[in-house]
């Protein structure tokens, strides 16, 4: 049986920025807080109007996410712009809904991303027009407009008269209203990179959730989808690791809630892999060492991603442990046996297993008994588990 847990969506919403912020870091030197300006005014014109409590938690989780249909593909066109740079492609919208018909929000929240560049007067990309567009879209419509003019250096009062020039043509007429009484100096200076974050914190909505893991293993999955987008490789690698641990958990008589963490976690392990330039994540060769410092990073990035949500401390640990070795020898902390629990003993073996029977563009799949040889080795040598290991060749045989 699983248990219910209470889970913040918050805590889940910050994970998902992290990604995307990840997935930005691996194109450009710097994040642009797009998405976090897009929230933060976004509520505050959501409150402007009168919002209910649930309008407004998903308003916000809807603004902070609105463009996670950015793909990879994509940005490799644009590399030198931000987020905003993007939006120019009408898909990142179908995408982007797409990514989250799962996403627990409140209300059904039909249209809400795919329609975040409909103009009142039916100008944007989908012909939409006036409340047919969901007033959430109108409401995020202006904010990331907004937010593009603040990236260029446009002034406050420079935005407020473009936001008035464009009452009924691009926006919703009480959106427009909203804006003009929100937009205070000190609206406008807490935009600013050095204070988004606190202010984004002092206002955002809380709410909680009772879910048993496997309900939110659909949720864990828009996170997949994010890596395959980017690198259908890391995907295919981390469904071949769920695949497996789902195996081991039979072969171990796991309960539910562990087996389930365990396959959470092998979707999740390499998530940090959304920082990686796809130039390393798709080169045709094996890597240089210094090309594979920059991948190097990945797990620290994980650990960081997932440490936020209360009630995926095993899961935190298990994704972010993987290159890890008993002996001391693994990345990036370097932990020894006594750090290292069974849970992230068994995902370092998989990993490695995993990898050694995938095919990469530089030689092929490994046969069974060569792997064998050399986990075997490993494991004669203390760098990985020696009894998991066994068990491991035994039950993947
Ligand atoms: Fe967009
Ligand atoms: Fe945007
Ligand atoms: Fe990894
Ligand atoms: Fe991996």
């Amino acid at each position: 049986m699983s248990e219910y847990m209470t889970f913040n969506r918050n805590e889940f919403v910050g994970a998902f920025v992290m990604a995307l912020d990840f997935l930005e870091s691996s194109v450009r030197s710097n994040v642009t807080n797009h998405n976090k300006r897009v929230a933060l005014m976004a509520i505050r014109l959501g409150a402007r109007l009168g919002l209910s409590a649930e309008d407004m938690f998903d308003l916000y989780a809807g603004a902070v996410l609105h463009d996670n249909g950015i793909t990879n593909p994509v940005y490799n066109k644009l590399s030198t712009g931000g987020i905003s740079n993007m939006e120019r492609f009408m898909s990142h919208c179908i995408v982007g809904e797409e990514n989250l018909k799962v996403f627990p929000f409140l209300k059904p929240r039909e249209g809400m991303i795919l329609y975040h560049h409909e103009a009142y007067d039916g100008s944007g990309y989908f012909g939409m027009s006036g409340r047919a567009i969901p007033l959430l879209a109108h409401v995020i419509h202006l904010a990331d407009t907004v937010e593009i003019m603040y990236a260029q250096g446009l002034g406050r009062k420079e935005v407020g008269a473009k936001v008035a020039e464009w009452n009924g043509s691009q926006f919703l007429p009480d959106v427009c209203e909203a804006f003009d009484e929100i937009n205070s100096l000190a609206f406008w200076l807490s935009l600013d990179n050095r204070f988004i974050d606190g202010e984004l914190n002092r206002s955002v909505p809380h709410y909680h959730m009772e879910m048993t893991l496997r309900e939110l293993a659909p949720i864990a999955g828009i996170f997949g989808k994010f890596v395959d987008e980017k690198s259908p490789f890391t995907g295919r690698h981390s469904r071949g690791i769920a695949e497996k641990l789902e195996t081991m958990a039979d072969f171990y008589n796991f309960d539910e809630d562990i087996k389930t963490k365990l396959i959470l976690s092998a979707h999740l392990h390499d998530i940090g892999k959304l920082a990686t330039p796809n130039a390393i994540l798709d080169k045709n060769a094996s890597l240089t060492p210094e090309e594979f410092d920059l991948v190097k990073p990945h797990v620290f990035y994980t650990r960081r991603m997932l440490e936020g949500i209360k009630g995926f401390e095993d899961i935190t640990e298990w994704a972010s442990n993987h290159h890890e070795k008993l002996d001391g020898s693994g990345y990036p902390y370097g932990f020894t046996a006594k750090d290292l629990d069974f849970g992230s003993r068994l995902m370092v073996c998989i990993d490695i297993y995993q990898a050694l029977t995938e095919e990469r563009p530089y030689r092929s799949p490994l046969e069974y008994a060569k792997v064998s040889r050399i986990m075997g080795g490993m494991a004669d040598n203390n760098s990985i588990d020696r009894d998991i290991t066994a068990d491991v060749l035994e039950a993947l045989r």
